[in-house]
């Protein structure tokens, strides 16, 4: 990787590769959540319509089950970085766990929503949620029990493409993490970058789809190589 020092703006794309280490399933790993689960019946829209009670029963476990989960090494380096790095950064998550912030990063962007907040269908507000939705509660603002799980699902659009295209065009480094390049419009940012001028380096278990873009590929575990990465980023600005 070019010398780390001429880097000003750094966007960085995780998946749910970053927070497998602190136990939530990633989704087409082996055992991943979509091997369990079929998208068609638990991730559409159409599937909400057809069996809400299974699809809020699915979130609702998935919401319980990240809160008894914790940061790893990547999160708590990628929050390290937030707070010392000077330069321009933009950390666009797919994930919906808030590992994040609990690292200590502020400048994320969740493109495909958040499990800790609902969406009121009736006055589309985004209450922060913490406990079920399967029984319908009221939506604390309106009233209505009309709540949904904030989660982007196939089938819809991911939220503020505007600020993640902006970041795109004035990155001079894009890195990604532990994201297996197979979902849309995420998976075309590197080619987006790349075109746009930016150096690329992907951080994964194992290449990804998209592999064929990074001018740079490291691969290992995140809770090692986003550490070290840091590390290296860190240093060039000092
Ligand atoms: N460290 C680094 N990378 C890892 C680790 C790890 N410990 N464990 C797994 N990975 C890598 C895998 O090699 C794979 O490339 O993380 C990737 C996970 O890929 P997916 O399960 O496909 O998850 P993701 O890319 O985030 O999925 C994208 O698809 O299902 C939808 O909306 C959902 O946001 C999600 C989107």
């Amino acid at each position: 990787m070019a010398a780390m020092a001429k880097y000003r703006n750094i966007v960085i794309l995780t998946g749910a590769g970053v927070s497998a280490e602190s136990g939530i399933d990633t989704f087409r790993d082996a055992g991943g959540l979509w091997e369990k689960h079929r998208v068609e019946d638990v991730a559409t829209p159409e599937a909400f319509a057809r069996d809400p009670n299974l699809v809020l029963r699915f979130y609702d476990m998935r919401r319980e089950a990240i809160q008894t989960k914790v940061p790893n090494a990547a999160h708590l380096a990628l929050g390290r970085l937030d707070a010392e790095w000077r330069g321009g950064l933009l950390i666009v998550t797919q994930n919906v766990d808030d590992l994040h912030e609990r690292g200590g990063a502020r400048r994320v962007l969740h493109m495909h929503g958040e499990h800790l907040n609902a969406w009121c269908l009736a006055c589309d507000r985004r209450p922060r949620w913490t406990g079920p939705l399967i029984d319908r509660p009221p939506c604390p603002a309106c009233g209505s029990r009309a709540l949904r799980p904030d989660v982007v699902w196939f089938g819809e659009v991911p939220y503020r493409m505007d600020e993640i295209h902006a970041a795109l065009r004035e990155a001079d480094l894009f890195v990604s993490i532990g994201t297996s390049g197979a979902v849309y419009p995420a998976a075309g940012f590197v080619r987006a970058a790349r075109e746009l001028g930016a150096d690329t380096l992907e951080l994964n278990l194992e290449r990804s789809k998209g592999s064929a873009w990074f001018a740079e590929t490291r691969l290992g575990p995140a809770t090692e190589l986003v550490p070290d990465w840091v590390d290296e980023v860190l240093t060039s600005m000092a």
